[in-house]
């Protein structure tokens, strides 16, 4: 028994979906739940009437535990009332939006997450009593700000905290997620994995395309762009060059091979991850 998933996510199996931008359907958020896990509903620029539709949606799906990340400053302080409306009591934040957000959820009774990329960020967290720690490889599909490798990031934080530490960034099989949990961290967060099953909202060309992907298919492209705080993608760089989350994609993803539905992804990082 994982007393990280039962004691604090409130669930069986030690794993997240990471917070997938608009591939993660309610259909994914509530497979990934029903299986044991967490699911995750990034509440990317949202006004509250948008997360209220979402998470209404979501819960006609799946009761259990689910948590909403916060993905960026621009987040609205009206959408932490409309969470309780719906029994979200796990979420998730970063280096530049957790001092302003963490104390107000933890005040609602949510467990909160911090992800981090380096000691520095670890420091933040730990100073404002982050519930547990996120550590994100620089392998991770997507927004990437960690200098370090996950294992190489492991080592640098294991010391320095008792807290439970989330491992995240280009774990696409069970075997991995193995060789991370129990010994380097209590629980695994899951993206890319996730972006090439049944349920993820992108169409079947873009998971042909990850699917086809090979090591040298994914670049870690450091142009500044938009507004996200937190600006280098890892991203295909194969299939029209498309900065787009359909495309974004970690280290590994030539691991990924076929498409397949999201309780059978669970079901197979279950059985590793519950022995
Ligand atoms: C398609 C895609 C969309 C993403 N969207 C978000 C997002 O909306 N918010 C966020 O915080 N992180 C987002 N990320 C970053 C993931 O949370 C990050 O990749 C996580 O560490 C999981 O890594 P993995 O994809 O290597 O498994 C996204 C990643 C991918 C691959």
């Amino acid at each position: 028994m994982n007393t990280f998933a039962a004691d604090v996510l409130g669930c069986k199996t030690p794993l997240i979906l990471a917070p997938l931008a608009h591939l993660a359907s309610n259909e994914l958020i509530a497979a990934v739940t029903n299986a044991g896990a967490i699911g995750t509903l990034p509440l990317h620029r949202f006004k509250p009437e948008q997360t209220r539709d979402r998470l209404r949606q979501i819960r006609s799906l799946t009761n259990g535990p689910i948590m909403v990340s916060f993905t960026g400053e621009w987040e609205r302080d009206e959408n932490l009332d409309v969470l309780l409306e719906f029994e979200v009591q796990l979420a998730m934040v970063f280096w530049w939006n957790g001092p302003r957000l963490i104390h107000r959820l933890q005040a609602h009774g949510i467990k909160v997450g911090w992800q981090i990329g380096t000691d520095e960020q670890l420091s933040d967290a730990l100073s404002r009593d982050a519930d547990f720690i996120i550590a994100q490889g620089l392998e991770a599909g997507g927004h990437v700000r960690s200098p370090h490798r996950l294992d190489d990031l492991l080592s640098l934080i294991g010391d320095r905290t008792d807290r439970p530490i989330v491992a995240a960034g280009g774990i696409n099989t069970p075997s991995r997620a193995g060789q991370l949990v129990p010994s380097a961290a209590s629980a695994v967060m899951i993206g890319t994995r996730f972006c090439v099953c049944d349920e993820a909202n992108n169409s079947d060309s873009d998971r042909t395309l990850l699917i086809d992907a090979e090591h040298d298919s994914v670049i870690l492209d450091t142009t500044l762009r938009g507004d996200w705080p937190c600006a280098f993608r890892r991203r295909l760089s194969t299939g029209g060059d498309l900065d787009v989350p359909e495309r974004y994609a970690n280290a590994n993803i030539s691991e990924i091979v076929s498409v397949l539905p999201a309780a059978q992804i669970m079901a197979d990082f279950a059985k590793v991850l519950n022995q």
